[in-house]
């Protein structure tokens, strides 16, 4: 074949701290899969790698949280996520470990490679220090006030809120995860990326495509959010960046470097080398025959599929090695996705907000293409998208039933009766298919997953309209030729249809391709020639290629959220995201409450008058229960200045003073600090 291509598709390396669920799937997974199962199905040259992220804090800690191993944690999310990944049909060639000695070894010559020929700084500087636990704190070992949005759970090394990256010595208020105490400063030494000299040649190779005076890639083909996210990085200036940590776990810095004793490798220097290393594994393991064409040929397209928080280490850290590494290449594309929410919150792994792949399908095994449709469907590709159980429903219900499963039904049903399960000679009759199969052609080249699902569904629509137009039960009885003409025709129309499905409904795929006694030729064959089945090809059997979902067992699936609401009453006080613009219009001002009153004849109510420094207010609030009227004045207490007076019991209540409550139950005032004057503006 001519014009045959190579590509190397990395998916994220998933931490093996957690188990999977929908959100990684629909972030960086399923993309890859359908990529690489297209590509596959063109006879391209594919190389789709995955692994385990073994180190880092995202290891140690939740070991420490668990009262367990680092290795213990490890061995077995590996396991458990390899096998969630291959119970949903994601395709790796491997899924390898970043653990594996091989890796480690990979990782070390990398890093003597940069050592040696100078790329990195040394620097020695005071970091933050938990004594109690002897340890320099990194990353998420602490936690402040994000200096850029002010969000108080800000991690050392980034903003999960502003998205910001960050050192720990930027945090306010850094407080150790360690111990919880206030850090000391300690000095201590470290190896650095100094960033800031790659910044020309990668604002040039992101923004146009060039490097070195060649064109690597067409920008438009860029992910605008990807671009954007890339371009606010350089436009805040790249900065020397620490790869070493003062850690017991993760890869050693080479014993033969000095100064390397307790020092590991920063795990995003690490991880990402564990595609390549991965590759050598997988050529080690006979999965390939050589690793280097898949790394450090200049024609071999490498595409990292990952998550949208992964974007500056796969778009500017990793490509600044790779330019370090002789042969290597740069990525062709990033085609990063954006965030999965899940009945309108933030899937959350802690408070246990999510859809875990493994368990789902361990409950519910005929569902696996359907999830894999409905993630494919609401794919966040360009903006954070949402799942919910009534979208999943429908779907199924509307779209693989109604559509797919029915048409596929009708046409087999049909050839068993009139054709005798045969394709016999016959007239020419074409479905219409062209379109559709461009479509999905452009689409996925384009990484626009959900647009290339959209034209699997159009083949089903097309071939159900041909039958619609043309009732070939119909004209059975006067001219069964004909009507057997036209059916042949549908059954090419279905093995086209099973052809496609292979690329995002595997498992369904595989069945009607039983059904249908036909293995599926490549993507080229299936995208242009009519007439797919040969004649006297007889089919098998029929059988229903998707389940109806029934509102009951949708309202199963809704109740194990509401359990996890229930048992988690903060996660259900989350409320939706509001712009900036919106909590801007709000007036909040420190106040001082100067005197308290019972509301006459009710028990709950406290009438107050509260100095909010422009003026003094009459305020209505129930708080009998939890304070007494003699020991409210005085108080300091912060005020929504601007909400609309309200009559309470016929007191006209003009604004409403912040409370917050424990978890028993009990309300207290959000206090201003000590120096807080009334009439301050809280923002
Ligand atoms: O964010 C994460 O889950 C990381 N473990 C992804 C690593 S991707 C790669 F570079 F290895
Ligand atoms: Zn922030």
């Amino acid at each position: 074949m001519g014009n045959r291509r190579r590509f190397t598709i990395t998916a994220a390396l998933p931490y093996a701290n957690g188990p999977l669920h929908i959100g990684h799937i629909a972030g960086a997974y399923l993309s890859s899969d359908i990529y690489a199962r297209f590509r596959r199905l063109q006879d391209h040259d594919v190389f789709f790698v995955c692994g385990s992220d073994e180190h880092g804090a995202a290891i140690t800690m939740r070991a420490k949280k668990e009262g367990r191993s680092p290795q213990d944690i490890i061995d077995t999310y590996h396991l458990r996520n390899s096998k969630a990944f291959e119970s949903i049909g994601i395709s790796f060639d491997i899924f390898y470990r970043t653990s594996s000695d091989l890796h480690h070894k990979e990782a070390q010559a990398w890093f003597k490679a940069f050592y040696e020929s100078n790329v990195f700084s040394v620097k020695t500087t005071q970091q933050l220090y938990d004594s109690s636990y002897n340890q320099f704190l990194a990353d998420r070992y602490v936690k402040g006030t994000c200096p850029k949005c002010g969000y108080e759970e800000a991690y050392g090394d980034q903003c999960e809120s502003c998205g910001s990256s960050l050192s720990p010595n930027e945090l306010i208020n850094p407080k150790s995860t360690l111990s919880g105490s206030k850090p000391e400063l300690r000095k201590t030494s470290h190896w650095y990326l100094p960033l800031d000299k790659e910044s020309d040649w990668l604002n040039t190779w992101l923004n146009t495509g060039v490097f070195e005076g060649s064109s690597l890639h067409d920008v438009k083909a860029w992910k605008k959010h990807v671009l954007g996210a890339c371009n606010s990085w350089l436009e805040e200036g790249l900065q020397p960046r620490a790869i070493t940590r003062d850690l017991d776990w993760g890869v050693d810095v080479p014993s033969e470097i000095e100064g390397s004793e307790g020092k590991k490798l920063y795990v995003w220097l690490d991880a990402p080398i564990g595609y390549v290393s991965a590759t050598k594994a997988a050529e080690a393991q006979g999965i390939i025959e050589d690793w280097k064409p898949y790394w450090q040929d200049k024609d071999t397209e490498l595409l990292h599929f990952i998550g949208k928080d992964n974007i500056v280490f796969h778009c500017i850290i990793f490509p600044a090695m790779l330019r370090h590494r002789d042969g290597y290449i740069l990525p062709k594309n990033v085609p990063a996705n954006e965030f999965l929410n899940l009945e309108g919150r933030k899937i959350s792994t802690s408070r246990d907000w999510a859809v875990w792949v493994d368990t789902f399908l361990e409950n519910n095994p005929s569902h696996v293409d359907a999830l894999r449709y409905v993630l494919a469907a609401n794919m966040p590709e360009t903006k954070d998208a949402e799942f919910t159980w009534d979208d999943y429903q429908a779907r199924v219900n509307n779209e693989l039933v109604a559509t797919i499963g029915n048409y596929v039904n009708r046409v087999l049903q049909l050839f068993h009766r009139f054709n005798e399960g045969r394709l016999g000679e016959t007239k020419d009759y074409a479905v219409e298919y062209k379109t559709a199969m461009q479509d999905i052609d452009t689409a996925i080249e384009a990484f626009r997953f959900r647009d290339a699902l959209q034209g699997m569904l159009q083949l089903a629509r097309t071939g159900d309209k041909f039958l619609a137009d043309n009732e070939p039960w119909k004209c059975f009885k006067t001219d069964p030729a004909e009507a057997q003409a036209m059916l042949n025709a549908s059954m090419h129309q279905v093995a086209r249809l099973a052809g496609v499905m292979q690329v995002f409904l595997p498992h369904a795929a595989h069945r009607l391709l039983e059904m249908i006694n036909w293995s599926s030729p490549n993507w080229t064959i299936l995208a242009s020639k009519d007439k797919l089945l040969d004649l006297d090809h007889t089919i098998a059997s029929f059988g229903l290629l998707f389940e109806k979902i029934d509102d009951s067992w949708i309202a199963d699936q809704k109740q194990q959220l509401q359990n996890t609401l229930k048992s988690n009453p903060n996660a259900m006080a989350q409320k939706d995201e509001i712009t900036y613009d919106a909590f801007q219009t709000m007036d909040l001002r420190v106040g001082k409450i100067l005197e308290a009153s019972r509301v006459p004849k009710t028990d709950k109510l406290i009438q107050m008058q509260v100095d909010v420094g422009f003026e003094t207010r009459t305020i209505v609030s129930g708080i009998a229960e939890h304070f007494s009227e003699e020991e409210l004045p005085g108080e300091m207490v912060q005020v929504l200045a601007n909400l609309a007076p309200r009559k309470i019991r016929g007191v006209e209540s003009n604004g409403m003073i912040l409370l917050s409550e424990t978890s028993e139950g009990k309300l207290y005032f959000v206090k201003p600090s000590a120096d807080a004057t009334p009439g301050d503006i809280v923002a």
